[in-house]
């Protein structure tokens, strides 16, 4: 019964009309006000094509999707060994990330991180993904190049939605022992490396999860140390 009316609640408040209700919610506490990013992503790599050409780039063997939903990405990765966690949809493994992580063995090449997009669980998923990450491994992490503040905005308003992920990777981006980019292609791909960090963002937040929205938008092209697809090709290809 408790299970029951527990998932009649998750599904009323992911419904269009909550989201209508949130999208008015975020308006009065922020929208109104907030900058936007002219970007797009047509014409850019998608995400399926980036993850196959950096296994086949540096023969990487092991693969870990944290988040798979319809398999669209999961499905057509090519790799020896892959697993895919969601607690509910696609993938190989039936838990939430932080169960994987806390039962798991095994180490990766590549974790591509695209579960819960909100701020606390992808600072988790990253931290969980650096201790099983082989040397010379690299992590990828989805949404972390949001347009406006909608489609950032927590709880979700909006069906595209990149959630507040982009402040977990500014966070990241201040740590001196990972180097850390983003990929300008499909939604922005978070890249961590697993080396000294070659231009770290000197940014002193006691709480990223804080961070202004508008001053992201002013300085995103520094803040997440944006590069281009081929500039992401040449960095992997002098990375052991
Ligand atoms: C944006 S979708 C993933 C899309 C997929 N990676 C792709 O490229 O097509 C996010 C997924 O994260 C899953 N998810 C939500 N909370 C999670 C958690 N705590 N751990 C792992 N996955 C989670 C959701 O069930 C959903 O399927």
């Amino acid at each position: 019964m408790i299970n029951y009316l527990n998932k009649k609640v998750e599904r009323l408040l992911i419904s269009r009309n909550f989201k209508k209700l949130y999208y008015v919610y975020h308006y009065f506490t922020g929208g109104f006000k907030a900058k936007k990013i002219n970007i797009s992503f047509e014409n850019k790599k998608n995400r399926t094509e980036i993850v196959q050409n950096i296994i086949n780039l540096k023969n990487f063997n092991s693969y870990l999707e944290i988040g798979t939903f319809k398999d669209e990405l999961f499905n057509f990765v090519n790799c020896k060994t892959k697993i895919g966690v969601d607690p509910a949809y696609g993938g190989n493994v039936r838990k939430t990330s932080d169960q994987f992580f806390k039962e798991n063995k095994k180490t990766f090449d590549l974790i591509f991180i695209d579960g819960l997009h909100h701020y606390k669980q992808v600072k988790k998923d990253i931290i969980n993904s650096l201790k099983v990450l082989n040397d010379g491994g690299v992590i990828l992490m989805h949404d972390c190049m949001p347009k406006d503040y909608y489609y950032q905005a927590v709880p979700r308003c909006q069906f595209e939605w990149n959630g507040d992920t982009w402040k977990a990777f500014l966070e990241i981006r201040t740590n001196e022992n990972v180097d850390v980019y983003c990929c300008y292609a499909d939604q922005g791909i978070g890249v961590i490396l697993k080396r000294k960090n070659k231009n770290r963002l000197d940014i002193n937040l006691k709480d990223f999860s804080k961070f202004n929205f508008n001053d992201y938008v002013e300085n995103y092209k520094k803040y997440l140390n944006l590069i281009e697809y081929d500039d992401l090709i040449n960095i992997l290809k002098n990375y052991a």
